[in-house]
């Protein structure tokens, strides 16, 4: 689908809700599957990564009921899944795919699993590392991408630090010591999402975080029976606070947002650069914190984002590098190697669109730097099928200085299919 952006004609106004965080309803419907009982899960997404998930539990033998608000998953217990008879179609989601593969490799039946053709350019040595020192045996195409063949047996606890910063890792780990005997430590050198700790705590398990060890206790009784609520997903909310600081007078809300420290570094990042940002309402909802966010527009005055910094915001980076270039001093972003793996290589496909924008921005190996002050020129952009990168442009082409296009733009329903009629109902008319 080609999309038609026209340039915002003035300021952003009104209140928002977002779909449910997606990084934390792949891990409600993992681990609601392998738990004694029903679990309804309320504001599942209706997005495509998510919904990869759910078909993969049900192809694994469970049952799950999509009513109207909500979706029930029928747990069977730890160690109630079954082979599924075709093989497991992960689409997009290299988080379905890590993730399960650490379930996966515990289970006593083989399985494979596939994606699309991005999904098949993504590596997966780094579980199948960890999952190799437990016991695991795992197949896949040139020893590192997909299709995975997975032998499931019997595994072993470790003790396991992984080489990058990785959340997915972190919890392939911990999904597979839930079938070990004993105590499965991760230990991590930059802290990441810590989702997965805090839906196993929920459902009971023995899991605790001691400085920069994650501790689990092996064959918990995961309890289910439970009704959760999907926060609304701060990294979608990225999209609508970077275009509230783009458009002059701009004043939005966004209700319901996931707040989790691990993830709301974002915004203390957009306050640090000038942005003005209000949080009410906190509260929480199985163990996260959630919040309203409120944002004006006001001058941003750029940054650099490194290290744990960059680390924290890996998803957000894309349209951080819109809010660069019409910054004073311009974003730059270093230590962000991991870029080049996501669902694109998003050094490459944010320079190609900004450039095709006429915005200058210099490309180095692990990051980039775009100056500040630019102006966005009207442009036909691609999304490159990843949809980051899809709503970052959608969010910069508010800016141009014409009606811009967007090539594949449908592929922002991989997390956010309401993306384009929320940013309508957000736009003044
Ligand atoms: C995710 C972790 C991050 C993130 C991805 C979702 C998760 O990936 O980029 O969108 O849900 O754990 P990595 O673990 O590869 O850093």
């Amino acid at each position: 689908m080609q999309k038609s952006i026209q340039p915002a004609k003035g300021p952003l106004t009104g209140a928002i809700s977002l779909p449910g965080d997606k990084s934390i309803s792949h891990r409600y419907a993992m681990i609601s599957a392998i738990a004694d009982g029903p679990t309804r899960i309320q504001r599942f997404p209706a997005g495509g990564d998510n919904q990869s998930t759910l078909r993969c539990m049900e192809q694994l033998g469970i049952q799950v009921e999509r009513l109207e608000n909500e979706v029930v998953i029928h747990g069977k217990g730890l160690d109630g899944l079954r082979a599924s008879s075709t093989d497991l179609d992960c689409g997009n989601s290299g988080s379905t795919m890590r993730m399960l593969s650490g379930i996966l490799a515990a289970q006593p039946f083989v399985s494979t699993l596939f994606g699309d053709e991005s999904l098949s350019s993504r590596p997966m040595d780094r579980i199948m590392k960890p999952l190799g020192q437990m016991g695991a045996s795992i197949s896949a195409h040139n020893e590192r991408f997909p299709p995975l063949r997975i032998e499931g047996r019997k595994l072993n606890a470790i003790r396991y630090k992984p080489p990058m910063a990785s959340a997915q890792v972190k919890s392939c780990v911990l999904l597979a010591g839930l079938f070990c005997e004993g105590e499965t430590i991760v230990e991590e050198a930059i802290r990441t999402r810590d989702h997965t700790e805090i839906v196993l705590r929920e459902f009971g398990a023995d899991i605790t975080t001691i400085k920069d060890e994650v501790i689990l206790q092996g064959r918990p009784n995961l309890v289910g029976g439970k009704t959760l609520i999907v926060p609304g997903d701060i990294s979608s909310a990225a999209f609508f606070l970077v275009a509230a600081l783009l458009i002059p007078g701009s004043n939005l809300s966004i209700y319901g947002v996931g707040l989790n420290p691990t993830r709301s570094a974002l915004l203390d990042f957009l306050a640090s650069i000038g942005a003005q940002c209000k949080i009410l309402d906190i509260g929480q909802s199985g163990g996260e914190v959630v919040g309203d966010i409120q944002i004006k527009h006001a001058p941003i005055k750029g940054g650099v984002l490194e290290g744990a910094m960059t680390a924290a915001l890996i998803d957000e980076i894309p349209v951080l590098s819109v809010l660069g270039a019409m910054s004073e001093e311009g974003l730059t972003v270093k230590d962000a190697k991991e870029l080049r793996v996501k669902e694109t290589d998003r050094i490459a496909t944010v320079a190609e669109n900004l450039g095709r924008m006429g915005v200058k921005v210099d490309v180095e190996p692990a990051g980039f730097h775009v100056p500040g002050k630019q102006k966005f020129k009207a442009a036909q952009l691609d999304s490159f099928h990843d949809h980051r990168i899809a709503m970052a442009f959608a969010i910069a082409s508010l800016a141009a200085d014409g009606p811009c296009l967007i090539d594949r733009a449908d592929a922002a329903s991989v997390s956010f299919p309401e993306f384009y009629s929320t940013l309508e109902k957000i736009s003044a008319a």
